[in-house]
């Protein structure tokens, strides 16, 4: 029926990869119709037809079995689930970028997304990424619209941040390489910490992201003796002998890609104060450090969030792109370099110019972005900046008049 029909011809003519695969699915037709044994009612045709919408895919697992089903919207079609997960769910994806501007495209997937969304029994979830690589191309999609057109009170954002904090963790671990295996782990509660010296005496000395310079017995990881560095410590010590008499000194200081670019994470990850040092300990020294000093409390006093949805959606993708790495992941500082949030730059257009277009503080480590940033752009980005600023401010607020739900 298939050679009748003139597809495969018809198909082939596609020099797309799309014709290929529709004819491959074509012979794999072929190929699936005659291993299908009939069974049940009806006529073999339609059993096959059922078989192929209902079970297509290898190994699908049954009813009876707990497992996941993986499938696509049409396929879902007639079933139901306990509990569903639409995954992708960012406008680009779905809705496809092609319906965006469609309105019958749109209307067409949006009845799709209400399909998906009713396979679900008791419980649906959304996910989508807020960045992904695409044929090689990084894009920062906002969620699908169909997610925001639900009732509020019928969805729930979950709050994953405490589920982020919870996998971060570190731990110094020693290591037999003859035997190929741990022989004893320190847990530090917090990842980055810092590098590490070993000595002839059998000691291991190593700084941590929460300001305390450890030593360890090298063979057996009993820790012996700790000392305050009032930073997060990255650097490894060195040890050294001065007429008889060894010293251990090192660099504290915290940063570094994670500590930059992770935002709220890497706050939470470190020491608050970040003091640059060189300290140096031997046996029986006598010095002790400063108090250190008191710091008034940052506060959060953006100027309104005045800006349309899309302008703060494009300010996000430029920020991302532009920005992140150093200020920190959606707009929040680890308290390395200037927290844009906090900062009084964001109030005034012009002087934000100066310093991120043409480069006034480049000689701190803020490039220019003349080449990189239109004007338009960086209103943008400012914008971005100025929502997320309102965003937490209002989050504060809310924490404090009612401290049960944080
Ligand atoms: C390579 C790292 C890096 C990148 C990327 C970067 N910055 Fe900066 N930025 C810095 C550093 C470091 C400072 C602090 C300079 C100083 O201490 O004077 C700074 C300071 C600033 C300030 C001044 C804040 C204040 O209150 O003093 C603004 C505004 C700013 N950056 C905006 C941006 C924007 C917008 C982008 C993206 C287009 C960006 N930066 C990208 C490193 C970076």
């Amino acid at each position: 029926m298939i050679q009748h029909s003139g597809l495969i011809e018809h198909h082939q003519k596609d020099k797309a990869d799309r014709g290929e695969a529709r004819v491959e699915n074509l012979l794999e037709l072929v190929s699936a119709a005659r291993g299908f044994d009939p069974d049940g009612d009806g006529s073999p045709l339609q059993s096959f037809l059922a078989h192929a919408v209902l079970e297509s895919g290898e190994g699908q697992g049954t009813r009876a079995d707990d497992c996941v089903q993986m499938m696509t919207l049409h396929t879902a079609k007639g079933l139901e689930f306990p509990l569903v997960f639409l995954s992708g769910m960012e406008d680009g994806l779905f809705p496809h970028q092609r319906s965006i501007n469609d309105l019958e495209g749109l209307e067409e997937e949006r009845r799709l997304c209400y399909v998906g969304m009713t396979r679900a029994m008791r419980q649906l979830y959304f996910t989508y990424a807020e960045q992904r690589r695409l044929h090689g191309v990084d894009s920062h999609n906002a969620p699908s619209r169909f997610i925001q057109e639900l009732p509020p009170d019928l969805a729930k954002e979950p709050d994953v941040g405490p589920q982020g904090e919870a996998s971060l963790k570190g731990h110094l671990a020693a290591w037999d390489p003859v035997a190929n295996k741990e022989v004893w782990r320190a847990e530090l509660g917090h990842p980055w910490n810092g590098g590490v010296v070993s000595t002839a005496g059998n000691l291991v000395f190593q700084g941590t992201a929460m300001g305390e310079l450890i030593a360890y017995s090298a063979d057996t990881g009993a820790r012996l003796w700790s000392a305050q560095t009032q930073a997060g410590v990255l650097a490894a010590p060195i040890t050294y002998e001065v007429d008889g008499e060894q010293y251990v000194a090192i660099e504290v200081g915290w940063g570094g890609a994670f500590g930059l670019a992770a935002g709220e994470l890497a706050l939470k990850s470190h020491l608050a104060a970040n003091l640059p040092r060189v300290l140096a300990y031997k046996l029986g020294g006598k010095a002790t450090l400063p108090a250190l000093p008191v710091e008034a409390p940052a506060v959060l006093d953006p100027p309104p969030d005045r800006a349309s949805a899309a302008t703060v959606v494009a300010g996000k993708k430029l920020y991302h792109t532009y920005c992140s790495n150093c200020h920190g992941d959606s707009a929040t500082g680890s308290g390395v370099i200037p927290d844009l949030r906090y900062s009084s730059v964001i109030k005034d257009a012009a002087a934000m110019d100066v310093i991120v277009r043409q480069g006034s503080l480049q000689a701190n480590g803020m490039v220019a972005f003349k080449d990189e940033v239109s004007p338009q752009d960086l209103d943008r980005i400012r914008a971005y900046v100025i929502h997320r600023a309102n965003e937490d401010k209002r989050r504060l607020a809310e924490s404090v008049r009612n401290p049960a739900a944080d």
